[in-house]
């Protein structure tokens, strides 16, 4: 038995239970480990429905270019489809990305833009400004634009929300998931809360980023942005693969709990994961510790893989220049 192309191996990630990180701590948390997708994370799954579903719309055609601005893992699932289909890649990066993000783009062949991240998004300089221009220049160019195209949540919805569905026998009764552009979180959180609407969605931001207080106040607070270090969560914007219905309640984690909740679940779980799932499983236990039950499930979803963080938080020297070690 073998698969045509890597990108068959997309999805049917396993599910893992925590035992060290969780002492204390009342019910059953699963971590979600994305990073066994072959791009080793979770966007691997939006990444391919989103060349697909363009396909299908005659939005790109043989040939042609797939822009993204991207903080790595979308570029990487872009890249693999691009691989499988035929297209060519251009990503744009903010720079305060780690350097192997670029490179780990530039070996699967993609062409990538570094660009200033202390900038607007609306600033012509800004990762997102120079992938629409980009966009508009370069001829059968396809834009997928993560943020707002639906098929990123919908690859969620048809995927990850069934596989875990399914690996918890329909048990689940907890989700925790960092928000980025919000395709994970939303595309699993309707899938169960259409199974279960008692399924209980808890989304991890960032302190520096604008949803948590949006989802408490209805209020866009610019005051509430500010540069911060965690990568692939929070945003300065409010992606369309958002939706607050489908969110019950926002955490906000720093970059230092993040960071060493990530070395943790290293040392102490072997899982050799990115420093959002630090995010995911600090904010996750947080709130499990208050009010998680004897016989509830919580499934936490761990986005990407340590690899393409050697050089930060899994760094001795550059984790005491930071103060956190
Ligand atoms: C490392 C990492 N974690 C979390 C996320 C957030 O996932 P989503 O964009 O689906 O909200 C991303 C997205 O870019 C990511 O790259």
């Amino acid at each position: 038995m073998y698969l045509n192309h890597i990108v068959e191996a997309i999805g049917n990630t396993p599910l893992v239970k925590l035992n060290k990180v969780t002492e204390g701590i009342r019910g059953t948390v699963l971590a979600k480990v994305e990073y066994f997708n072959p791009g080793n994370s979770v966007k691997d799954r939006m990444a391919f429905k989103m060349i697909e579903d363009a396909e299908k719309a005659g939005l790109i055609k043989p040939g042609g270019t797939i822009i993204e601005g991207t903080s790595g893992n979308t570029g990487m699932g872009l890249a693999l489809a691009a691989i499988a289909k035929g297209y060519k890649c251009i990503f744009t990066m903010s720079d305060k990305q780690g350097k192997e993000k670029q490179d780990i783009l530039k070996a699967v062949g993609a062409q990538v833009i570094v660009c200033p991240t202390d900038v607007a998004p609306t600033d012509p300089r800004s990762y997102y400004s120079v992938a629409r221009k980009l966009n508009a220049e370069i001829p059968n160019s396809f834009y997928p634009n993560q943020y707002d195209n639906l098929s990123n949540t919908a690859a969620n919805y048809e995927s990850t929300g069934p596989e875990i569905w399914t690996q918890t026998d329909g048990k689940v009764t907890h989700l925790a998931c960092g928000v980025g552009t919000g395709g994970t979180i939303c595309g699993i959180s309707q899938y169960l809360k259409e199974q279960n609407p008692n399924v209980f969605a808890l989304g991890l931001d960032t302190y520096g980023s604008v949803f948590k207080k949006y989802k408490e106040t209805g209020i866009f607070d610019e005051t509430e942005i500010y540069p911060y270090k965690t990568e692939g969560i929070g945003e300065d914007i409010l992606p369309q693969n958002v939706n607050f219905d489908l969110i019950d309640m926002f955490l906000k984690v720093s970059d230092q709990d993040a960071a060493v909740m990530t070395r943790r679940l290293a040392k102490e779980e072997g899982l050799f994961v990115g420093w959002s799932c630090g995010s995911a499983v600090h904010g996750a236990l947080e709130y499990a510790k208050e009010h998680l039950k004897e016989d509830d499930i919580l499934v936490v979803v761990l986005p990407d893989h340590g690899t393409r963080y050697l050089g930060k938080i899994y760094n001795d020297d550059w984790m005491r220049e930071q103060g956190w070690l």
